[in-house]
């Protein structure tokens, strides 16, 4: 099998990360936008060491909510340009990760339309942008995507070689404040990331070799999670560094079908991004098991978890979450399912019909 990958991105994880490369995270530019949520960045202690690795002058916008909205992206950019920020620093989970990468594009390119954000026909290169990682799941540090929510309500990504972070900095000790609920939502979006990967068709061996490698150390510490145990700082560590691999995975592959129809449990629903997607794992595990069987067998035989415990596992940690899907509603969505890119990713001819017939058997009230 062949392989293929580009990275770009100079990777530190670990405790005290961010103070041991504070030279190179400064040498980004003289005056950052530091770009967070509302909570956690504060919560983890992240933005303490970021503020106190700038040792200087810096803007901070922290509005940034779940789903970032490109409305909070432009008001960030706007901040940048204001009070002339060269580079960005984006701390957290996704949200203010994505949100981060797209606010280098729009602070680089003053006034720039959402239309020409998405035809990625940039006049002028976004700003240098940092990750500082405080969830394990998004692998948005490692990443050229960002998914933004665009005003019609949708959640649309756009991908570019040039919002690779240019440092992404992952201290496990920021994720030990979350809670088991939302631990549990960011490391099952990893699984999502790493399955979907391992099982596209733009697969190769070395983004298998990362999808393989996160399901193997994810797999033992989601059935700690689906079993209330306390999880110790190597836990943690270990969930942080599958977040990576997951996000080295699809950095190589995209995602297929369960984030594809993972965004409408999101946008309709209001289903966290992890558990929304991995609604669809089971059911996107059963149609490669019809369609390339062989790969499914090497998928459970490399990451040492029966097919069986796998359910288990990911069955257990979903039975909390209900959604109940219409007909209205699946009859309104079914236009999004015919030639979608992801799903035509993934294996089997996957039709918008099948995909109305996946919506019905994960609705549950
Ligand atoms: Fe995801």
């Amino acid at each position: 099998m062949e392989m293929s990958g580009y990275m770009p991105v100079r990777l530190y994880t670990g405790a005290g990360c961010v103070q041991a490369h504070a030279s190179e995270l400064r040498g980004l530019g003289s005056k950052p936008l530091v770009v967070t949520g509302r909570t956690s960045a504060r919560v983890s202690g992240a933005l303490k060491d970021v503020v106190t690795a700038v040792d200087g002058p810096y803007a901070l916008f922290d509005e940034i909510g779940q789903n970032p909205l490109l409305t909070d992206c432009m008001r960030a950019a706007e901040l940048a340009v204001q009070e002339h920020c060269d580079y960005v620093i984006g701390i957290g989970g996704g949200s203010p990760l994505d949100a981060a990468k797209a606010i280098a594009v729009l602070a680089g390119n003053p006034g720039m339309t959402q239309e020409v954000l998405y035809s990625l026909k940039w006049p002028k290169k976004p700003l240098p942008v940092a990750a500082v990682g405080t969830t394990a799941g998004t692998g948005s540090e490692v990443t050229k995507v960002a998914v933004i929510t665009v005003p019609e309500g949708r959640k649309k990504s756009f991908h570019h070689e040039d919002i690779f972070p240019k440092i992404a900095l992952g201290d496990p000790r920021y994720t030990f404040s979350l809670s088991r609920d939302f631990t549990a939502s960011t490391a099952i979006d990893a699984l999502a990331h790493a399955t979907e990967s391992f099982f596209s068709r733009l697969a190769n061996e070395l983004s298998q070799l990362y999808a393989l490698q996160a399901v193997a150390l994810l797999m033992p510490e989601l059935k700690k999670v689906l079993e209330q145990e306390d999880l110790t700082a190597e836990d943690r560590e270990i969930l942080y560094n599958a977040s990576i691999y997951g996000g080295l995975a699809i950095n190589i592959t995209g995602t297929c079908l369960p984030h594809a129809m993972g965004y409408l449990l999101t946008e309709q629903h209001g289903l966290p991004h992890g558990y929304a997607c991995a609604m669809f794992l089971p059911e996107f595990i059963r149609i490669n098991g019809a369609e390339v069987p062989e790969l499914v067998q090497r998928y459970f035989a490399e990451i040492g978890v029966s097919e069986a415990e796998w359910m288990d596992i990911v069955n257990g940690l979903l039975q909390k979450i209900h959604v109940e899907i219409t007909e209205e509603e699946i009859e309104r969505e079914h236009g999004r399912w015919i030639n979608n890119g992801s799903i035509k990713k993934g294996w089997g001819d996957i039709a918008p019909e099948a995909c109305d017939e996946i919506l019905r058997r994960i609705s549950r009230s």
